[in-house]
This record gives structure tokens, C-alpha cells and sequence, in this order.
């Protein structure tokens, strides 16, 4: 059978527990490809719809004055847009000059939309040759965990996204599951019982008890 090439292959949207599509491209920092970025270490990629663009700005500012922390919980930024790499880096540079805030991860120049569409970033309801502002959280074994998709006009919440890190990586750490509105401190769900065995072990359970399955208890 023939090789298929970046540009040949059939486009499916990523979910929720696939392996992250691997991809080699050019950003703001170099040649990267994703399952070498992704070694080891959680990844945070973030599509905006285009440089020099108000709402565009505040949020990939956001992500620049973050990205200290972000390493902090072993996660690398990759930023994306369907722009080429000279106007990413004016962009970046007239952001730095205005604002003094530095956008210094890479962002991909995605000109011919190879990794717009290998992760169903194009919403052609919503624009046909923008991205959507998507959000793609990789675990370290390179697993896609968790997708947000926000339209053109409206901003991320930079908040929520580090909240849904921080609590991705406490369920995976700790077995455990992450209530509405949880926030690092909070009680987590002792995840419901499988087996008659683990049933009559919730009897003797500490924690808040609603009922055997919804048990809240302190990490
Ligand atoms: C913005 O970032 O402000 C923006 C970009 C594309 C379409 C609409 C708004």
C-alpha cells in the first residue's frame, strides 16, 4: 500500500481518550513535533482564530503571563493559527513592545491548516479558513483527556482551563473523580463501587456519604 502523506490523509475529529495525532510543523520556536514535545510531560494546545486580533491577544497574553505556571504542573504550551510565521512573529513582538508580555512558546504557523483540521479546529459554520479557539489537554503518554471549543467572539476562560489541569492530574494521581465546581483543596468522589465486594466496602467509608455511590472525601 502506498504511503499516505500529511496532506493525503483522511481528516476525523480527535475525541476524548484517542492518541493525540502526531504532527511535525513549523512555530515560533522551530520545527516541533508533537509526540516528542509531548514526552514525559502534559501539553496544553490552543488554536485562535488569527494574529492582531483584540480578543486573540488577551487571551494568548493570558497564556504567556501563565505559562510559569503551567510548568510548574509539568505541562508545555503550544499555541496555533492559520497564519504564517512572519506575521507571528510581529505579532509577538508588537505585543511584547505594547504590553511587555512575551508569548514565548510556540506557536504554529498553520498556513496550509494541516493540524487545524487533523484536530477538528475548523468549524466551517463558524469560519471556513479561521480556527475556533479549541483547547487540547495531552497527558504525558500522549493522550488527548479533555477538549474545549469556544467561538470567534467570545474568550477563553484561563481559570477553568488551568481548574480542569489541576484536576485532571489529581483524578489520575489519586483514582479519584472531580465534582462540579471542584478546586484544588476540595473534597473528591470516591469513584462508585464495581463489584458487591467494593459495595459492602463503602458501609464502613469515611467521608461525606450521600449514598454508596456518591461518597466525598478529603485527599
Ligand atoms: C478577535 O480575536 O477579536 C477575533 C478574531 C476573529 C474573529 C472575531 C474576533
Amino acid at each position: 500500500m502506498e504511503e499516505v502523506t500529511q496532506k493525503e490523509q483522511a481528516y476525523t475529529m480527535p475525541r476524548i481518550g484517542d492518541k493525540a495525532p502526531d504532527f511535525e510543523v513549523m512555530t515560533t520556536q522551530g520545527m516541533l513535533k508533537l509526540s516528542d514535545y509531548n514526552k514525559g510531560n502534559w501539553v496544553v494546545m490552543f488554536s485562535h482564530p488569527a494574529d492582531f486580533t483584540p480578543v486573540c491577544t488577551t487571551e494568548m497574553s493570558a497564556f504567556a503571563e501563565e505559562k510559569e505556571w503551567f510548568e510548574s504542573q509539568n505541562t508545555k504550551l503550544i499555541g496555533l493559527s492559520i497564519d504564517s510565521i512572519h506575521s507571528h512573529i510581529a505579532w509577538v513582538a508588537n505585543v511584547k513592545e505594547r504590553t511587555g508580555i512575551y508569548m514565548d512558546f510556540p506557536i504554529i504557523a498553520d498556513l496550509d491548516m494541516h493540524v487545524a483540521k487533523l484536530y477538528g479546529m475548523l468549524h466551517p459554520g463558524e469560519a471556513s479558513t479561521a480556527a475556533v479557539r479549541a483547547v487540547f489537554f495531552m497527558d504525558p503518554e500522549g493522550i488527548i483527556r479533555l477538549i474545549m471549543y469556544y467561538p470567534l467572539n467570545i474568550g477563553r476562560n484561563m481559570d477553568e482551563i488551568k481548574r480542569a489541569l489541576v484536576a485532571l492530574q489529581t483524578a489520575d494521581t489519586n483514582g479519584v473523580a472531580c465534582p462540579v465546581n471542584w478546586r484544588k483543596g476540595d473534597k473528591v468522589i470516591v469513584p462508585p463501587p464495581k463489584t458487591l465486594k467494593d459495595y459492602e466496602a463503602t458501609e464502613n467509608m469515611e467521608g461525606d456519604k450521600t449514598d454508596f455511590y456518591l461518597i466525598k472525601r478529603d485527599l
